[in-house]
């Protein structure tokens, strides 16, 4: 079809010093904004997944959630948003994770996931792995077990991929 022949790193844009001077910043929105890209992405992270014994797709905000969604939707299962503190409305499992400077909270839904249940982790971007490794924690502390940890885009010079194992990592686009 006319989605093979995409190469979607054809939309994504370099912002050079954002958030800070000598920050290449990979954007995603050009993607986000081309359909044919966008739909080419999950295209191609269902098909790696579709062989697989999956119960629901797991992201966290902001992003993670504009690629975990349609993901889920694709592979026919739940969707399981991760969200920033005292955003969900039931009891949540909540995890505390290290950032460069202070820490952040993860929360999810306690009945969302459990034992027995194979969740598929999805984020835009690897970069240092501390927030997937956060969502990885939080989905395991509950029982259940992570299938992979899946990207659209992996900055590998961050060596994120490290701080996952010995999870299953697959990104669609390495820089
Ligand atoms: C960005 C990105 C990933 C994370 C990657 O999220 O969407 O979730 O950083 O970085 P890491 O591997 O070093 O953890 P951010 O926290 O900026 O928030 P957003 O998704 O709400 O934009
Ligand atoms: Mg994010």
């Amino acid at each position: 079809s006319a989605l093979a022949s995409i190469d979607p790193r054809d939309w994504i844009r370099d912002v050079p010093d954002f958030p800070k001077p000598g920050i290449l910043f990979k954007d995603i929105t050009p993607l986000l904004g081309e359909p044919k890209a966008f739909r080419a992405v999950i295209d191609r992270l269902a098909e790696q997944f579709a062989g697989r014994k999956i119960d629901a797709v797991a992201a966290a905000e902001a992003r993670g959630f504009i690629f975990g969604a349609p993901l889920a939707l694709a592979l026919g299962v739940g969707f399981v948003p991760i969200r920033k503190p005292g955003k969900l409305p039931y009891q949540t499992v909540s995890l505390e994770y290290a950032l460069e400077y202070g820490t952040d909270r993860l929360e999810m839904h306690n009945d969302a996931v459990g034992p027995g249940q194979r969740i598929l982790l999805l984020d835009d971007v690897l970069a240092t792995g501390g927030t997937m490794r956060a969502c990885r924690d939080l989905v395991q502390r509950t029982g259940a077990e992570v299938v992979a940890c899946a990207f659209v885009v992996e900055l590998s010079f961050l060596k994120g991929r490290e701080m996952l194992k010995p999870c299953e990592v697959s990104s669609l686009i390495i820089y």
